[in-house]
């Protein structure tokens, strides 16, 4: 298998080919110069690589993965766009660039995320070599990880959530904001893999490990990456008095419950009877990046 970060790379590149041609051309409009510039901005592409990664645990197609991969991708922009409006965590540093909103402007940003996420849906259904039931299988992983119970439910508690909060009332927002996509782009994977309903479970059960783990390491990455590392603002979660998992427990704790938990993903690999073994490295990575 080649170095892990050759691995990404190429499916980095892949996805990003493929964003460049599902996003709405270039016209003068000042909507999809926003959708173009909040895309097509770096990033690391880490759902769309689950993507390609639980897909090929089966049997696909390149294009029907590339498709999901963008959808996930488009999700995941608007999510970012909206989350570093001033009403949310008003953020001007994203990907080592201006957010979308301090490069356009505020009603911009708004409508740009929102019209980047049905063309996630558009994308899905317009796959016209997939079975319609696996479409709507698809159709709804998407819509329940980003629903008022998951994603967006996340990002609300993210709003409000005091200092006298649990470890478990953290853990459920990590979960809801953060993890539930990366599932979600796990489960579609498997989808159009072909996978059976207990593969499909375990690989669930995956994602939740990490999707938490992903969120504790973006929390100590706050902390601890400068932004030239990370292309966001160090320090921008204790800025707002947000709640994370080293405000909680600290950076020690965090670390030690984020390898944890990417040991748990790992484990639960075990009993797929498929090849993983780029995926057992994508776990890891998961909880050692520095952005
Ligand atoms: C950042 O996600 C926001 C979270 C949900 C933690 P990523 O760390 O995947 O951001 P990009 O896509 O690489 O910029
Ligand atoms: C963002 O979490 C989660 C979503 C966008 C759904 P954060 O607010 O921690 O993400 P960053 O640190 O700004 O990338
Ligand atoms: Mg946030
Ligand atoms: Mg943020
Ligand atoms: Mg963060």
């Amino acid at each position: 298998m080649p170095e892990f970060e050759d691995l990404i790379q190429a499916y980095q590149e892949r996805v990003n080919q493929a964003l460049k041609i599902a996003l709405p051309p270039i016209n003068n409009s000042r909507l999809v110069d926003a959708m173009h510039y909040s895309v097509l901005n770096g990033g690391k592409r880490l759902r769309p690589i689950l993507v390609y990664l639980s897909s090929e645990l089966g049997k696909t197609e390149t294009s029907i993965a590339d498709a999901a991969a963008c959808a996930v991708e488009f999700i995941h922009c608007y999510s970012l766009i909206h989350d570093d409006l001033p009403a949310m965590d008003d953020d001007k540093l994203r990907r080592g660039k201006p957010t979308c909103h301090i490069k356009f402007d505020e009603a911009t940003a708004i409508l740009a995320g929102d019209a980047l996420q049905p063309m996630a849906y558009e994308l899905i259904c317009s796959l016209d070599n997939l079975p319609d039931t696996t479409k709507i299988s698809m159709v709804n992983s998407l819509t329940k990880a980003c629903s008022h119970n998951g994603m967006v439910e996340g990002q609300m508690k993210d709003m409000q959530l005091n200092k006298a909060v649990s470890v478990d009332a953290l853990d459920l927002m990590h979960e809801q904001k953060t993890g539930r996509l990366i599932e979600a782009s796990i489960e579609l994977g498997g989808l159009i893999g072909g996978l059976n309903s207990d593969e499909l479970l375990i690989l669930k059960a995956y994602g939740q490990k990490i999707g938490l783990a992903f969120q504790i390491r973006d929390d100590i990455i706050d902390v601890e990456s400068p932004s030239s590392e990370s292309g966001k603002p160090q320090g921008s979660d204790a800025m707002k008095e947000k709640i994370t998992y080293p405000s909680l427990v600290g950076i020690k704790e965090s670390k030690i419950r984020s390898q944890e938990l990417a040991e748990e993903a790992l484990e639960i690999l075990t009993s797929l009877n498929l090849k993983t073994d780029k995926i057992n490295s994508l776990t890891s990575y998961v909880v050692t990046r520095n952005n």
